[in-house]
Order: structure tokens, then sequence, then C-alpha cells
């Protein structure tokens, strides 16, 4: 549990507050790169860390992402004309380039047109893997993006996709995080169980996650964040070690599921956790394949609205979602699946909604399988605090530390498993990566 005031610190984002100040020095995926499809392209309504703002991309190809509303008196850009290198505001027609300069100021007169003095609030932006990113925080400490191994990869060798979330952030990343209630939430019934193994049609592919269903955690703080193992027996003399890796502030990567004894050549995937506002959040989905091209079938899988991160509509929101009850169905929930909820992100969606869009952490019961989700809270909250007194998040201006992948491998009992893993760990070689 939290008091309310370190529940108030972990899940208040907007400007000013610690948390929001601190996720503002941190590069963040913004948008899909297919939002903006190109020059004079229509504009883009955003809203991240509680700030509403407006995208598009001018005459020239260049980004703009600016503070939503014209400071005339205030109308919505998203209506603005995209022409001739600047958003026009449609309401008396003042003007703005990328860089957020007043450039026209036409219901003025010449006289006393002040456009010069006028500015709209402009942040950088950057393209990397399919992805826009922008940096809210400071000018002056604007570091290098994160160097995840998929942001380089060639396009048919990743994917990223994204749903909205009406919920905290921090409920998004714990629910990430908490590899406890995958045998639970997106779990079938006992008796289908049965029927599965009776028919030997087991779900998980790999044996190990099959024969042993209690896994036992290990969590160990890293300088990119945590790293998350979870160790099952396999035989006598080995276990099978799973192991997550959480990058501050709020991304994951998964381990992939494969047959095979380790994991050196599978595809891997991960999410991002962007904070619209105090109540809402971008769930995103990444997956790479740094070793072949995924098949068309792959892609849309991966990164489609109907693929497994689906079914979402054309503004990114889930068709199952709080308003219909996430389609639950309650003779499949009695018959086979353990929620009756059809598909993995609305099984999590559900239940990270129904807490309540900001949960109140000084009610919860937290026991020794939440040992990730403290640790995070932690290390989250002292980064907020560290930042109040001056002590800048390391890992923002560290983005040869993103580098990494999750990774599952059978390592003999006495070995340590961050030592035994650590050649799976480190991410690929992206500079031939991105040649
Ligand atoms: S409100 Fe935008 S030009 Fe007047
Ligand atoms: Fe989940």
């Amino acid at each position: 549990m939290l008091s309310k005031e370190d529940n108030e610190l972990l899940t208040r984002v907007g400007p000013g507050s610690p948390m929001g100040e601190m996720l503002r020095r941190f590069w963040m995926p913004a948008l899909l790169e297919e939002e903006l499809p190109g020059p004079d392209c229509d504009p883009v309504r955003l809203r991240l860390l509680g700030e509403d703002l407006v995208a598009f991309r001018d005459t020239n190809g260049k980004i703009g992402i600016l503070d939503a509303y014209c400071p005339h008196r205030l109308v919505h850009l998203y209506f603005g004309r995209n022409e001739e290198c600047g958003l026009r505001c449609v309401y008396h027609g003042w003007k703005f380039d990328v860089d957020g300069n007043c450039v026209d100021q036409p219901s003025e007169p010449p006289e006393t047109n002040f456009a010069h003095k006028v500015r709209l609030t402009a942040y950088p932006s950057a393209v990397r893997g399919g992805v826009i990113w922008i940096y809210m925080g400071p000018k002056d400490r604007m570091p290098a993006l994160p160097d995840f191994e998929w942001s380089y990869l060639p396009q048919r060798r990743r994917t990223a996709t994204k749903r909205v979330q009406q919920c905290n952030w921090a409920q998004a990343v714990e629910g990430g995080i908490d590899s406890s209630h995958i045998s639970y939430l997106h779990g079938a019934t006992e008796a289908q169980h049965k029927r599965n193994s009776a028919e030997k049609n087991i779900v998980q592919l790999n044996k190990f996650n099959a024969a042993d269903r209690h896994p036992v955690f290990d969590v160990q703080s890293v300088p990119h964040g945590l790293l998350i193992g979870a160790r099952r027996n396999a035989g006598e003399n080995d276990f099978y070690w799973r192991i997550t890796q959480c990058l501050t502030p709020f991304y994951t990567m998964i381990p992939p599921v494969v047959p095979d004894a380790d994991t050196s050549r599978a595809p891997y995937s991960g999410h991002a956790w962007v904070p619209i506002d105090d109540e809402n959040t971008w769930t995103w989905s990444f997956s790479a394949n740094p070793h072949a091209d995924y098949t068309d079938e792959e892609i849309a899988w991966h990164g489609g609205a109907n693929g497994m991160w689906g079914p979402i509509d054309e503004n990114y929101f889930p068709k199952q979602n709080r308003e219909n009850d996430y389609l639950l169905d309650r003779k499949l929930q009695r018959e086979s699946s353990f929620t009756g909820i059809r598909g993995i992100p609305n099984q999590d969606a559900a239940v990270q909604e129904s807490m309540g869009p900001r949960m109140d952490r000084s009610r919860e019961h937290l026991g020794q399988s939440d040992s990730a989700v403290i640790a995070w809270r932690r290390m989250v909250l002292k980064m907020a605090r560290d930042l109040e007194k001056g002590i800048e998040p390391a890992a923002a201006s560290r983005g040869e530390w993103y580098n990494v992948r999750s990774c599952a491998t059978v390592l003999p009992r006495d070995t340590d498993w961050q030592q035994g893993a650590a050649w799976l760990l480190a991410g690929g070689q992206i500079k031939s990566a991105a040649e």
C-alpha cells in the first residue's frame, strides 16, 4: 500500500507535478508515423501529460507539435488549415510554423500587428522506428533518443501500435510487470485445462511453463530500471528463467514464449504506457524480429487494428471497452475462459480500468507476488523526489541503456541468473541493424 500522499505523487502527471516533471525529462512515443503521412496532411489532436497539443507536418514535411490553443482567443488548432508551411487558425486566420512562431496575423492592421510577440509552445520531435517521439522537458536538457533495438530494425522486422486505456499510467505499468496474474486473468478454467491436456492441445508452447505453475520471482535493480526474473523447475539440476525488462520510466520488454531452451533468435515484444493525463494512458505495443522479416500476416497480427492488440477503431480506441463491459461473455467464463473476456489486452484493460481512473493505493493489501510492483513504485517515486532536489534521472540521458532484450533460458540451478542470461539480455548490434 502507499500513503495517500505517495499515491498523489505517483499518479499526478500534469505540468508542475513532481512526477510529471520527471517524465518530461524522457523522450516519449507520441504518435505513429502513419498519423502524419505527408506534407500538409490533416492535423492531429494529441494530449500528453495533461497538455492539449496539435501535431502536423508542414509543406516541407517538417513535423510540428504545438500547444493546441491559438493564443488569440484559444480556438483549438485541430480545426486549422495546414497550408504553405504553417497551421492557420480558422477563426481569424493567425498562422503558426512548426516552431510555434506566429508568421501571419491577417486580422490585425499592419501598423498594430504584433505577430512577433506571439508564440506557441512547440515541442521537439523525432521519427524513429515508425514512431514520432516527443520531448516535453527543458530545451537545454534535451537528451538523445532511447536506443531500443526495435526502433532501428528495418520496417519488415518491427511493428508498433497503440490503444487508449481509460486509467492512470501507474495502474497500467503495474499490470505490465505483475507476472503473477498471467495464469489467472489470461488463463483458462480448470475444466478447460483438463480438456486441453486430454486432447494434448496444451496452449502454452513451452513445457516448463506448463509443468510448473508456481514460479518464484526475483526482482533486481539495474541502472535502466528493473530485471524481473521468474524461475521454474526444469528437471533436477536446472531452472527455466523468464526475464522481463522494466525500463524506466514506463517501458517493459516481455520474454518470448518458444519451445526452445533459449530465445536468442526469437522475436520479442514490449510496451510503453504513456500518460495522456491523470486518468488516461496510451498503451503502446512494440514487436521486434531481429533475425528475419515478419510475414504480412504477422505484421497484421502484431500491428493491425484487428490484430492481437485490438480490435480498435480509427482513433485507436478499443471496441471492447468499459462502456460495453468489454463484451464479457458469462457462458464463456463458466465453460472455458477465466474471465469470459476475449483478448489478452481487453482482459488487462478490464481489470485495470475497473480499479477506477486513478486507484487509491492506501486501500490495497499487497503480497509476496507484488514484489515487482513495489520495486517499480519505489524506483519512480525516488526519481520524482530526486528531481525535486535537483538530481536528474540518469537513464533519460543514457539512450544506450535501452539497447537490451528480454529473454528466457535454462540455467544450472547454482548459476547466477543475471550472469547466466547476460548474453541473451544484451541488445542487438544497433549499427549493423540500422544499415
Ligand atoms: S482565435 Fe485563432 S485567430 Fe482568432
Ligand atoms: Fe496481462
